[in-house]
């Protein structure tokens, strides 16, 4: 890769972002189709003043990543609805205006990666689907599957959380207790359980995974989580989250070039970052 006068700046925009995946997927993407462009890591606590940088630099997109997804909204110019409705934006798309002002518009995409990722195995329109989570992930996720027109559920552990998002989803909100012998076509785990360092805790008991045709997991692990594969031993199919992952950084991707990416060159970088 040749950086130039003219190469196009990307970055993710976070705090800590060394352990993203977010570079390798976009660089090797860049390559795949030759691209004068560069992604790079853009470590910054404090917001205001690394996104008055940003677009005084001219770069052309940027992830956002923890712990900003929140407190970038009102810097934006413009929100797309749906990460208006989720409250959070991932994605920063930098167009220069006919005056010359660049306008910074903010999109969730997380809600994007999940929906094709299960979409790849099930049509979501008028599927119902159980939401375990009421955090931030929860949130996006929740309403990606409403815009799709999925029937939700959600659970969570505190229950207060769960039913305060199930209000603004207009679900119903499902005890532990009522968990048993309900049945759905999806189940998602949105909650951190599965993450490391308690890689062997499972968000929900094995015995109801039956009661799903599909169990997607958003914690993303080299191998499959534990409640992967659980489920895939009782005959449920599993999405994985790293291919909500690669799913939410192709729809970056088309954001960023009004091109389709290239998903074989950015899957491999994902794969070989996660070894
Ligand atoms: P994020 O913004 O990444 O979703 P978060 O806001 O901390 O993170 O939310 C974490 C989610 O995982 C919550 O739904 C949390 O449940 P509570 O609201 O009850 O805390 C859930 N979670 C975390 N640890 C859990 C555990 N051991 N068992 C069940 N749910 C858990």
């Amino acid at each position: 890769m040749t950086i130039s006068g003219t190469t196009r700046l990307f970055g993710v925009l976070g705090s800590p972002v060394g352990h993203s995946l977010s570079p390798a997927m976009h660089n090797a993407a860049f390559q795949s189709r030759n691209i004068d462009a560069v992604y790079i890591p853009l470590a910054a606590t404090e917001l205001a003043a690394a996104f008055a940088g940003i677009k005084a630099l001219s770069f052309s997109g940027v992830s956002v990543t923890v712990p900003h997804k929140v407190a970038i909204l009102p810097l934006l110019d413009s929100i797309d609805p749906v990460a208006q409705k989720i409250g959070a934006v991932n994605t920063l798309v930098f167009r220069q205006r006919a005056d010359g002002r660049v306008h910074c518009t903010g999109v969730n995409t997380d809600w994007l990666g999940a929906n094709q990722a299960l979409e790849q195995v099930i049509p979501l329109k008028g599927a119902s689907v159980l939401l375990l989570g009421a955090g931030g992930a929860a949130r996006a996720v929740g309403f990606g599957l409403k815009e799709a027109g999925a029937q939700l559920l959600v659970h969570n552990r505190g229950e207060e959380r769960g039913r305060a998002l199930a209000a603004q989803l207009e679900c119903g909100c499902l005890t532990a207790g009522e968990l048993r012998g309900r049945r759905a076509d999806i189940l998602v785990n949105a909650t951190s359980v599965g993450m490391t360092p308690h890689a062997d805790g499972i968000p929900i008991e094995p015995d109801l995974l039956s009661n799903f045709q599909v169990v997607m997991d958003i914690v993303y692990a080299p191998l499959r989580t534990r409640l992967l594969r659980e489920a895939a031993s009782r005959g449920c199919t599993v999405v994985s989250g790293s291919s909500m992952l690669l799913y939410q950084a192709m729809a970056q991707w088309r954001l960023w070039m009004d091109a389709e990416p290239p998903l074989e060159a950015m899957r491999a970088a994902l794969m070989a970052g996660l070894e």
